[in-house]
């Protein structure tokens, strides 16, 4: 039974923080387009930062950033622990990803996306000294039936069997890297096919999460901060995402073991963001299966956008047009 009662309360993220953050990875994809297929990954990520932060500073809330570009030494700015927003309006943590695809943006490919994720204050999980994690997505449907610690070709035949086609109509996808020879030997070994991502794996995890998606399970090793941002838009579409992290040795493991996380540990969807009241926001930056990216034509720059919030399971898609001339 759907609840019809809405949580009014002011100091939580809400729907209208939803739509004002739109504002934020449209005009960090918008700032990327000079430099798509440029060869120039930092400038499109510096353009892309510095948009994002300053419409980020426009909007009402006060925006821990738990998943930003680094520490602070590092990263002028959306570093870790930054706060944004006007500083009036609720507390939440923030997790930014100005360009998740900063190497298919350079190269002119397809699926850069801009990213950010919004949840209530301490709700998300900071897995930050750790590079990468190795994650297993799915929709619906494979809640309780598909689980990371089991060996790839039983995930392909249960995730066939619940979804009710045959294991050659299954569709994995996984980032192509020589980490992943094995998995992918596998895969295809149980029958299914493959969608070898050169990069992007948030898009890639949704995509597999979307009832109306070709894809239907998205796993292997890719950015921990990509896993805890794709686990705020897979509470809005009900799928399932579990997530082990992967340390590259000893030094990453034990900075690991000191910020308190587990390497032994299935991170599931409740552990790499607490709760329901997610929002997760994502514009095209180049074309992709999930939204288009920027387009120009004449006077105008035409973006599109996806908006989920957890709290209503709502996926919404939202087409800008912008007068180049408000740009330049
Ligand atoms: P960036 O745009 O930040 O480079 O991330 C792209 C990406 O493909 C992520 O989507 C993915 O989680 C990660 O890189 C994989 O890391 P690697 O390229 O080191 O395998």
């Amino acid at each position: 039974m759907v609840s019809l009662t809405a949580d009014l309360s002011p100091l939580r993220p809400d729907r209208n923080l939803a739509m004002e953050l739109v504002r934020a990875t449209e005009a960090a994809a918008i700032r990327a387009v000079p430099f798509i297929g440029r060869g120039a990954k930092e400038a499109a990520d510096g353009a892309a930062v510095d948009a994002m932060r300053a419409f980020l500073g426009t909007v009402d809330f006060q925006g821990r950033v738990v998943i930003g570009e680094g520490e602070k030494d590092n990263a002028p700015m959306l570093f870790n622990g930054e706060v944004v927003g006007t500083g009036r309006g609720p507390e939440c943590d923030i997790a930014v990803d100005p360009i998740d695809g900063t190497t298919l943006t350079a190269e002119g490919r397809q699926n850069a996306l801009s990213v950010l994720a919004v949840s209530d204050r301490g709700s998300m999980l900071d897995a930050s000294t750790v590079f990468y994690m190795d994650k297993l997505v799915t929709g619906p449907a494979g809640i309780g039936v598909v689980d990371i610690r089991k060996p790839i070709g039983e995930n392909v035949r249960r995730l066939a069997k619940a979804l009710g086609k045959p294991v050659d109509e299954l569709v994995v996808s996984v980032l192509n890297r020589p980490r992943h020879e094995k998995l992918i030997a596998e895969i295809r070994e149980a029958g299914a096919g493959t969608r070898l991502m050169s990069d992007g794996d948030v898009a890639g995890g949704i995509n597999a999460a979307r009832h109306d998606a070709r894809t239907d399970m998205c796993v292997g090793i890719g950015g921990s901060p990509e896993g805890i941002v794709t686990a705020c838009a897979i509470k809005a579409l009900g799928g399932h995402i579990q997530g082990v992290l992967w340390p590259r040795d000893d030094d990453e493991r034990q900075r690991g073991v000191d910020a308190g996380l587990e390497f032994d540990k299935v991170y599931e969807a409740d552990d790499l963001v607490q709760g329901n009241n997610t929002i997760f926001v994502a514009t095209g930056v180049t074309d992709g299966q999930l939204v288009r990216g920027v387009r120009r034509e004449g006077n105008y720059l035409y973006t599109e956008s996806v908006v989920l919030r957890g709290a209503s399971g709502t996926l919404r898609r939202i087409v800008s047009d912008h007068l180049v001339s408000k740009w330049l």
